[in-house]
């Protein structure tokens, strides 16, 4: 493991790795015998959505979105797309993304992807963290664990875009 002085581990590797075995069961159920499109919400969800693209037994293709939100600086929460998906229209679509916050993120991304008028829209977040919601009734589909509100990184997720690479997941010290 990587250990690193301003960091404190939340949720062990093994621990994901015991949750995306439950994750995959429950959505290979959901889409048992559909052609699904998977939608990886980059950059964060990169480390989660293969992990369990390999978990899962229904055929897929896998397509990106890219986002870029400005919430951080200017309290807007104004969203703008870095990278659109391909066709979905009548396609059984999963959208894999790294945590639910606020919601603005989720919320956007339903939006933009409702209107390419897919058969079926449905979102996995690796982790949710429902004290921080400001959008009411947003929330994802499948969710990987509930966390109680702290700032974390690795597995996918990043503070400065460090931190990505852990096979972990820790809160900054100094949190939120
Ligand atoms: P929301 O729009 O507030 O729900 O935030 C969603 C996006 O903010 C996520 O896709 C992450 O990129 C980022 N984010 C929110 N909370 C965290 C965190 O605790 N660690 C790292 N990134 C976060
Ligand atoms: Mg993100």
């Amino acid at each position: 493991m990587q250990t690193h002085d301003d960091i404190t581990e939340m949720i062990s590797a093994s621990t994901i790795n015991a949750r995306l075995d439950e994750l995959a069961a429950e959505i290979d159920a959901e889409f048992a015998g559909e052609d699904v499109i998977i939608i990886c919400v980059l950059r964060g969800a990169m480390m989660f959505m293969t992990d369990m693209v390999r978990r899962l037994n229904f055929p897929m293709e896998i397509d990106f979105l890219q986002l870029k939100s400005y919430e951080e600086t200017t309290s807007t929460g104004e969203i703008t797309l870095l990278k659109d998906v391909g066709d979905i229209s009548g396609k059984h679509v999963l959208v894999f993304e790294d945590i639910v916050d606020t919601g603005n993120t989720l919320q956007f991304i339903l939006q933009h992807l409702a209107a390419k008028n897919p058969a079926r829209l449905k979102t996995c977040a690796l982790l949710d963290n429902p004290a921080r919601r400001q959008i009411a009734g947003i929330a994802p589909d499948f969710t990987g664990f509930a966390i109680p509100n702290k700032f974390v990184v690795g597995y996918g997720l990043d503070y400065n875009e460090k931190y990505r690479n852990l096979s972990y997941i820790a809160t900054i010290n100094g949190g939120k």
